[in-house]
């Protein structure tokens, strides 16, 4: 959550930063804030609401200079007006900051600074006065052995000369809590330095400028070449190079990668919102994801599923005896439907928990439990401490993430990507199909590791998960029927979704798209669940969506849809090729997919309509679909 960027050394660096802040948009986008050096001072414009509303302001305002920081923000600690909007100054003007993450320990802090004013209600600025006293304050010849880390962080500065990068390092020994910092001064005008702890910060250095983002989207139109601060580590950028440091002042180094997509990935590319290319991406997503995982040994060999990215022996799986899946929202749903994979071909027992509450209970981990933090920034902050927590007890956890080099993949033992792209969108549609893949991927290869699941079919199934790249193609033909169906239920009070077995996953994320992209009521139950409390609520002209496929459970999902429409409901099923003529005379909409080439994949396919019906409902009542009020991506606080 929140976006930074920060430019030094480019002429018309704020023109850099607000294209930059653009593509941050999706971290947050209350408000939004943009900072100029210049020896004779600091100049600050922000402003609340969108983007826009800062670059409306430019517009009258503007800042002419080569280094330049910018934030756009998701508001945890005071409303999201201009005065709450980053960048922060210290009372001198002299300072600023800007912030992702929370300063826990701010009240403490603002006590310490005595009878100081605050210009704002956040947690933030007070790490801005607090570098301000720290640049102000005479810095010690040298540090004695019993030094304060305070004290030695400015001990390697020279006697009397304030130096930023020793100031900040003094300033976040105090810290308590997650922050990625990025802190200017009117003293140092072409220095940016960064500071990171439990929330995400990007590096990069090209042509002779100093960048620093929150994510490599802000930074793709200028370099693939990047590199991760780690947690702990504090940066000097200026046009001439980065220098990193941990918090003692040693040097440090941080995860340098290539970026391994272009700024084209992030554009639109002529469709009306990034949500609605990312769902049409889908067919080319998952066929990225399945891209080259069966191969031969050896000649003469059958060919395996691999999963080289995983980094982990093939064998350690043999001693696997128990799989937590840990993931937030979207995420979940996809690991929902990794526990029926695994529990199918592994015959491993799987618990699929939200990451938030793992951390926080006594989970019967051990090193024989497999842990798979599933997230498509990689940087969910309660994913990742969820991961952490298992790891401390020793279990070996993979992480299942759509970002090269995010948190969530370098702190896990193995990694499988699913290579979807960029997803621009607040709402996940291409990430989530792709996780879907990652997850049916490693139940084959767990249950391949464990002797169960011969090659022959392993092949056959991989074989069969080929074809659900067209299988796809087919489903988002039926766009025309999902906006008629849209026009129809647009309106509609209050929806429910009901699915069984693959179906229940994928009803609960029908209604989570629902309600974050239209704001309509949207809830979804096990099908055999209704008769236990929620079809009480139902009544006539509530809607129903049906997941209700050809398969083992397609009886009861009828059973279930008659005792809705008995009562006033009217029901959309989804079916498949091989159940919808069973299900026309008992729902008031049918719409027929492509039976999929497995059981197991029939999600990936069930949710695209459920995608675009969400996608033309919030249209249709004039939502801001890329941009759902109160929600950003990438959710960095608890
Ligand atoms: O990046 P992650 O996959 O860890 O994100 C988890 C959730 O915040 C995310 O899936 C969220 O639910 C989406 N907005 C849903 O569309």
């Amino acid at each position: 959550m929140c976006g930074i960027i920060g430019i030094t050394g480019q002429a018309a660096a704020v023109d850099g930063v607000v294209s930059g802040l653009r593509r941050l948009e999706y971290r947050g986008y209350d408000s939004a804030g943009v900072v100029t050096t210049d020896p004779k001072g600091l100049r600050l414009v922000k402003r609340a609401g969108k983007l826009d509303n800062l670059t409306a302001a430019l517009e009258g305002q503007p800042l002419s200079a080569s280094t330049a920081l910018g934030h756009t923000r998701w508001a945890t600690h005071g409303e999201p007006n201009d005065r709450n909007a980053h960048p922060h100054l210290d009372p001198s003007g002299r300072v600023a900051i800007v912030h992702n993450g929370i300063i826990e320990n701010y009240q403490t802090l603002k006590a310490e600074l005595g009878d100081v004013r605050f210009a704002s209600e956040t947690d933030s600025e007070v790490v801005a006065h607090l570098i301000a006293e720290e640049l102000a304050a005479p810095a010690p010849a040298t540090a004695p052995a019993t030094a304060t880390a305070a004290e030695r962080a400015m001990s390697t500065a020279e006697a009397g000369t304030p130096d930023l990068l020793a100031a900040v390092r003094a300033v976040v020994a105090r810290l308590e809590g997650a922050y990625a910092l990025c802190v200017v001064a009117a003293d140092d005008p072409e220095t940016l330095v960064v500071a990171k702890h439990e929330a995400p910060l990007i590096l990069a250095q090209a042509d002779g400028v100093g960048y620093c983002a929150s994510d490599v989207a802000a930074l793709i139109e200028h370099t693939n070449e990047v590199a991760a601060l780690l947690d702990g580590q504090l940066a000097r950028i200026t046009p001439d190079g980065v220098e990193v440091v941990d918090v003692d002042g040693a040097p440090a180094t941080p995860h340098a990668y290539t970026v391994d997509w272009d700024l084209a990935a992030a554009e639109k590319q002529g469709y009306d919102h990034f949500m609605l290319k990312e769902i049409h991406e889908q067919p080319q997503a998952v066929a990225d994801t399945l891209l080259d995982r069966l191969n031969a040994p050896a000649p003469g060999l059958p060919p395996r599923l691999q999963l080289d990215e995983l980094r982990i022996d093939e064998g350690e799986f043999s001693r696997i005896d128990k799989v937590f899946i840990l993931a937030c929202g979207t995420s979940l749903h996809a690991g929902m439907v990794g526990k029926l994979a695994i529990e199918h071909w592994a015959g491993i027992p799987v618990d699929v928990e939200v990451a938030s509450e793992f951390r926080y209970r006594d989970p019967i981990v051990d090193p024989h439990t497999l842990v798979i933090a599933i997230s498509q920034s990689g940087e969910t902050i309660d994913t990742i401490a969820g991961a952490a927590h298992a790891r401390d007890q020793r279990a070996p956890v993979i992480a299942l993430t759509n970002v090269v080099g995010s948190t969530l993949a370098r702190d896990a033992d193995g990694v499988l990507y699913t290579h979807a792209g960029p997803e621009v969108a607040v709402a996940s549609t291409k990430a989530f199909t792709t996780q879907i893949v990652g997850c049916l991927l490693l139940g084959l290869y767990l249950g391949q590791a464990r002797g169960r699941v011969y090659s022959s079919e392993v092949a056959d199934i991989l074989e069969r998960f080929d074809r659900v790249p067209d299988a796809l193609r087919e489903v988002l033909a039926l766009d025309g029927q999902l906006r008629e169906l849209a026009q129809r239920y647009h309106d509609v009070d209050s929806t429910m979704f009901i699915g069984r077995h693959a179906g229940l996953p994928i009803a609960m994320e029908g209604a989570l798209k629902l309600k974050e992209i239209s704001y309509l009521h949207a809830e979804a139950f096990p099908a055999g669940e209704m008769k236990h409390g929620p079809i009480a609520l139902i009544e006539p002209g509530s809607l129903v969506v049906a997941l209700a496929p050809a398969g083992h459970v397609f009886g009861k999902m009828v059973s279930n849809i008659q005792e809705v429409r008995a009562r006033g409901a009217s029901v959309l099923a989804i079916g498949t090729a091989g159940s919808t003529a069973a299900l026309v005379e008992h729902a008031d909409d049918v719409l027929t997919l492509p039976e999929p080439p497995h059981e197991l994949a029939g999600p990936v396919l069930s949710v695209v309509p459920l995608q675009l019906f969400s996608y033309h409902v919030a249209t249709l009542r004039g939502e801001d679909v890329d941009q759902p009020r109160n929600l950003a991506k990438t959710v960095t606080v608890e």
